[in-house]
């Protein structure tokens, strides 16, 4: 049985007044049982989400962090100070990260490294562009995203990823995979993870699916085989909106 997880990704939203509210919302709400519910706020915003959340069930995640334990790197929060707030899962290799701010694969493989190495879990993040998709190399894309970062760990450490599939094409767009587009992905991601491990750690393996989860779509895509659950960005900016896909499982 595959642990189920609906994640809200609150990206670069929130200052410290918006944050208490949307904490103190989400603290008021109701979740169906058996579904592991995480937030992830801005860096500034992680101590008072622990402090908020924590007679609660959710789990306060990061949204990226530094490769190196500390030292000279101007703005970057390392692995150590994560685990200081008692954060326990750190989300990388965010198309936005991967876009925006050029992380490589090989990047993203050190801070997979780092993470581990102090304990973390990680939510990490694949997905092709449009171009891919309409090319029909989104398979492909997603094969050398794993291949060149995650695929290098052992076994074992296969135990703390969590993986979340984000078509790009969806993200913040409204347009969403559909269902089975989602479900034909995982079930070639599962079998990339046992080609290269074995049939038992793909089916320990949660994979989410990101990109447009709304409150009137989460329920299809969630009645997917191999959808475990979703990594969610505008809608879990509204606790209503929120509640309701993780209440959609
Ligand atoms: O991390 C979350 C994803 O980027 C999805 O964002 O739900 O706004 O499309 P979205």
């Amino acid at each position: 049985m595959r642990e189920k997880i609906v994640a809200g990704n609150w990206k670069m939203n929130c200052d410290i007044q918006e944050m208490k509210t949307l904490l103190n919302d989400l603290k008021e709400k109701d979740f169906n049982d058996g579904v592991k519910v995480m937030v992830a706020p801005s860096f500034t915003n992680l101590y008072l989400a622990k402090e908020i959340l924590n007679d609660t069930n959710i789990e306060v995640a990061a949204q990226n962090m530094h490769e190196a334990e500390n030292g000279a790197y101007t703005g970057e929060i390392s692995a150590p100070m994560l685990t200081s707030l008692q954060v326990k899962t750190v989300i990388l290799g965010h198309s936005e990260r991967r876009s925006i701010f050029n992380e490589s694969n090989e990047l993203l493989a050190s801070k997979v490294k780092s993470a581990l190495a102090k304990g973390l879990k990680i939510i990490f993040c694949i997905g092709e562009e449009l171009e891919a998709r309409k090319n029909n190399k989104h398979v492909e894309v997603v094969k050398k995203q794993l291949s060149d970062s995650v695929f290098t760990l052992t076994e074992e450490e296969w135990k703390s990823i969590t993986l979340a599939y984000e078509p790009v094409w969806a993200i913040g767009t409204g347009e969403t995979a559909s269902p089975q587009q989602a479900q034909d992905m995982h079930t070639g991601i599962r079998k990339m993870i046992a080609d290269t491990y074995s049939s038992a750690t793909a089916e320990k393996v949660s994979i989410l699916y990101g990109g447009s989860v709304k409150p009137n779509n989460a329920k299809e895509i969630f009645a997917m085989q191999d959808v475990d659950g979703g990594l969610i960005g505008g809608a879990a900016l509204k606790a209503e909106d929120f509640t309701q896909i993780i209440n959609s499982f």
